[in-house]
């Protein structure tokens, strides 16, 4: 989970507990940094996630370092020697990863919480994936995941691992602003939408707020016009100081046309919980406590 929402404390955790726990920061220094601290918490396997169309060369010297990379919204390519996956949404992004020579990949259903690059529901999806693949090609499911039962299932489908967001980012070592996590248990529904696309125009699923109370009327992707703004941003965002990224994403208000995808952290702006990306998954409506990470993985392991 992007954005600093996953750091070394929950990915060591989740390691710990017997899951592979992955660390998702921006730049090569953070990656190196977590990456670090998680190893003085864990000697079980780290995992990074390099989100494609921020990173630069850098980040994926420093994510090699990892036990496994994973990589995400973009086409897939090997960019570090070591275990490499590649989560994707389609039939035809997973043939190009495996093609690519990606060790495995995640496939993600269109239940997921954050940037959703699936269209179709996770199990149908598997389906689909296992007909063009090898037989004994790593796949690993992700989108719905949140109790040992939607483990199960995966597993019984033919998935070999089961991937979680939601359900860790209401664990006590994620990084969620703690107001965010309050909203995240009172939430029964999501909504998929582009509104907080400055940058990153890409449909992502949030939990309501201010922000979507004040766009999303009509069309839940968002206003055709803060749509269009947000694509603008992209030559751009690669290389944008992150000075001024962080001096936009404070400046961020609900009634602002240009929303990034930045989500709260808590020890980001608290503002962002009205005015930022509330990410979650459907499976939101069935989380109701915040938990130790090792204990959620013991908990879902089957
Ligand atoms: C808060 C949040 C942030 C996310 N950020 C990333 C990310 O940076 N990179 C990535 O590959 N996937 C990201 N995802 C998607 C997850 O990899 C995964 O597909 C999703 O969490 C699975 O659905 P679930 O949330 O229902 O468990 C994020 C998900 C959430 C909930």
């Amino acid at each position: 989970m992007g954005g600093g929402l996953s750091r070394h404390e929950l990915a060591a955790a989740v390691s710990e507990g017997g899951g592979l726990g992955t660390i998702a920061v921006n730049g090569a220094a953070a990656i190196r940094r977590e990456l670090v601290a998680a190893r003085a918490l864990t000697r079980r396997p780290l995992a990074v996630n390099v989100l494609l169309p921020f990173a630069r060369r850098d980040w994926f010297v420093a994510a090699g370092e990892a036990d496994a990379v994973i990589t995400f919204w973009g086409k897939p390519q090997r960019r570090t020697p070591g275990v490499w996956l590649h989560q994707c949404g389609s039939v035809a992004e997973a043939r190009s990863a495996h093609a690519a020579g990606a060790d495995g990949l995640i496939l993600q259903g269109v239940e997921a919480g954050g940037h959703v690059r699936g269209v179709t529901p996770a199990a149908e999806l598997l389906d689909q994936v296992q007909r063009e693949l090898p037989a004994d090609y790593p796949l690993l499911l992700a989108g719905g995941i949140a109790e040992q039962g939607d483990v199960r299932r995966a597993l019984e489908a033919g998935a070999c691992a089961a991937v979680a967001g939601t359900r860790f980012l209401l664990s006590e070592e994620s990084r969620a602003h703690p107001e965010y996590r309050l909203r995240l248990l009172e939430a029964e529904d999501t909504v998929l939408t582009e509104l907080f696309g400055a940058g990153w125009p890409a449909p992502h699923r949030v939990v309501a707020n201010a922000a979507t109370a004040r766009w999303l009327d009509g069309d839940p992707r968002g206003p055709l016009l803060n749509r269009l703004l947000n694509r603008l941003l992209v030559p751009g965002v690669r290389y944008m100081p992150g000075a001024l990224q962080g001096r936009m994403i404070r400046a961020q208000r609900p009634s602002s046309r240009l929303l990034s995808p930045a989500g709260p952290t808590d020890d980001g702006p608290q503002t962002l919980i009205d005015a930022g990306a509330l990410y979650a998954g459907e499976t939101v409506a069935r989380i109701t406590d915040i938990r130790p990470a090792a204990d959620l993985v013991r908990a879902l392991a089957p």
